[in-house]
């Protein structure tokens, strides 16, 4: 069945859409070719603009003085929506840096910008390393079936988020509720049945452990990112429990599912892309391409959002003063003007000029973190493994916003 750009652009604002990889391409490369800034009018959803071209994503996140995060950073309900502008009138509204724009977010922004540049990675890599040994370990130990997905690859980039905010291991377990119950996307199986008041509950208990945090944090100060961010002063004050609560979250939220659904992914790719695993299990010189592969065929972060603040003209479209735009990142890490051969999974693609961790001022701050996780999970991994192969259908999570997926039921035989 052949589909419109309409249809094509209304899979955007859904939901299920994006579990079914193939077909939610189809969709994407329709929009590059026949509408590349495509105006989406989906039912339950304010309009925006579908932005799917590499190029023009670039020209949106550079002019971030004209295109702004607020009001609207991500892609919601018109429910949603509305929550969210009355929470911002009442001064409730979360704000982590992908609320923000300039001048606040350069400020807030370089408060945790230290602890993430390549120095201070180098620092955490050891840990990182113990980290992805324990998993392989724990693969070893589920004795050659699991879902990998949920058995493994959930579980080892939340550890590391822990290390990095200086918490302990035993807070785990609340942590995996927070990023999972919260940030669950729209996939009923991830949600698990959580009402509106269970979900807000949630929301307190956090807001609760994050307030006793910040407050052993001021009392005695340590050398972690829990830390820097409870002393941290903004024109000599501290920040309130609303926006330290708030960096904690963004942390530990996006720094969780987009590495996790990028090492199934990954898995997942190299296992159907056999010739792809001999190559890099044969020279793992190609590990730090093929981390950037992995990324690039994931792009686990599906959407960003941008509010026009001025009339513009983008690829000859006339976009209005107040208009939202989404731009698409799977769409640019798929672009043909840009890739040789999209659809192909190379270990070795060089350049590699994806988008998956945006671009400009609000360029991914765990970009380097990431990469470090990815490639010591794989280093780890692949000396040790002497097959693989799917055990069943993986499945997709459905949401508009972070994941890949779900379910990865593997057999393996590791030494
Ligand atoms: C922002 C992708 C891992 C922390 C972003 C953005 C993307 C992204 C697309 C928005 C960029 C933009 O608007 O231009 C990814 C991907 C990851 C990943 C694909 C893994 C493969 C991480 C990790 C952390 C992290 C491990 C931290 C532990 C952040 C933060 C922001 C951000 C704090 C907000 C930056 C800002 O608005 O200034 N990420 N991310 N991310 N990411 Fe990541």
């Amino acid at each position: 069945m052949t589909l419109t750009a309409d249809e094509a652009g209304r899979a955007l604002a859904n939901p299920a859409a994006y579990a079914d990889d193939a077909r939610f391409h189809e969709a994407l490369a329709l929009l590059r070719r026949e509408s590349p800034v495509h105006k989406v009018e989906p039912e339950g959803y304010n309009p925006f603009w579908a932005v799917t071209r590499h190029a023009d994503i670039l020209e949106v996140e550079r002019r971030h003085d004209l295109f702004r995060n607020a009001p609207r950073p991500i892609l919601g309900t018109a429910t949603f929506d509305r929550m969210n502008a009355a929470r911002i009138a009442q001064g409730t509204a979360m704000r982590t840096l992908i609320h923000m724009d300039d001048p606040d977010h350069r400020v807030i922004r370089a408060i945790g910008a230290d602890w993430f540049r390549p120095k201070a990675m180098r620092a955490l890599e050891p840990r990182v390393r113990e980290l992805a040994r324990r998993y392989v370990d724990r693969l070893a130990d589920l004795g050659g079936r699991c879902d990998f997905a949920q058995e493994v690859a959930v579980h080892f980039p939340l550890y590391v988020i822990l290390s990095l905010l200086g918490l302990p291991e035993s807070d785990f377990d609340r942590m995996l509720k927070l990023t999972q119950e919260l940030f669950g996307g729209d996939d009923e199986e991830m949600q698990r049945g959580t009402t509106p008041e269970e979900k807000l509950a949630v929301v307190l208990d956090f807001f609760a452990y994050f307030q006793e945090l910040t407050a052993a944090r001021r009392a005695h100060p340590t050398d972690d990112l829990a830390s820097a961010i409870a002393n941290a002063r903004v024109d000599g004050e501290r920040l309130s429990d609303m926006d330290t609560g708030s960096y904690y979250v963004i942390i530990a939220t996006a720094g969780h599912d987009t590495t996790s659904s990028t090492i199934a992914g990954g898995l997942h790719a190299l296992i159907t892309h056999p010739d792809q695993l001999e190559r890099l299990r044969g020279d793992l010189s190609l590990m730090p391409l093929a981390v950037d592969e992995m990324i690039r065929w994931v792009t686990p972060v599906k959407e960003f959002m941008r509010t026009a603040t001025t009339d513009y003209r983008l690829r000859g479209v006339t976009i209005h003063e107040g208009d939202s735009l989404l731009l698409s990142y799977p769409s640019a890490n798929r672009d043909e003007d840009v890739f040789d051969d999209p659809f192909r999974f190379d270990v070795g693609r060089d350049p590699n000029k994806h988008l998956a961790f945006g671009f400009g001022v609000h360029y991914c701050l765990g970009a380097t973190l990431a990469r470090i996780e990815v490639r010591a999970f794989f280093e780890e991994l692949l000396p040790r493994l002497e097959s693989v192969e799917l055990d069943g259908e993986p499945t997709g999570i459905a949401t508009t916003f972070v994941g890949g997926l779900k379910r990865l039921p593997i057999r393996y035989v590791l030494k």
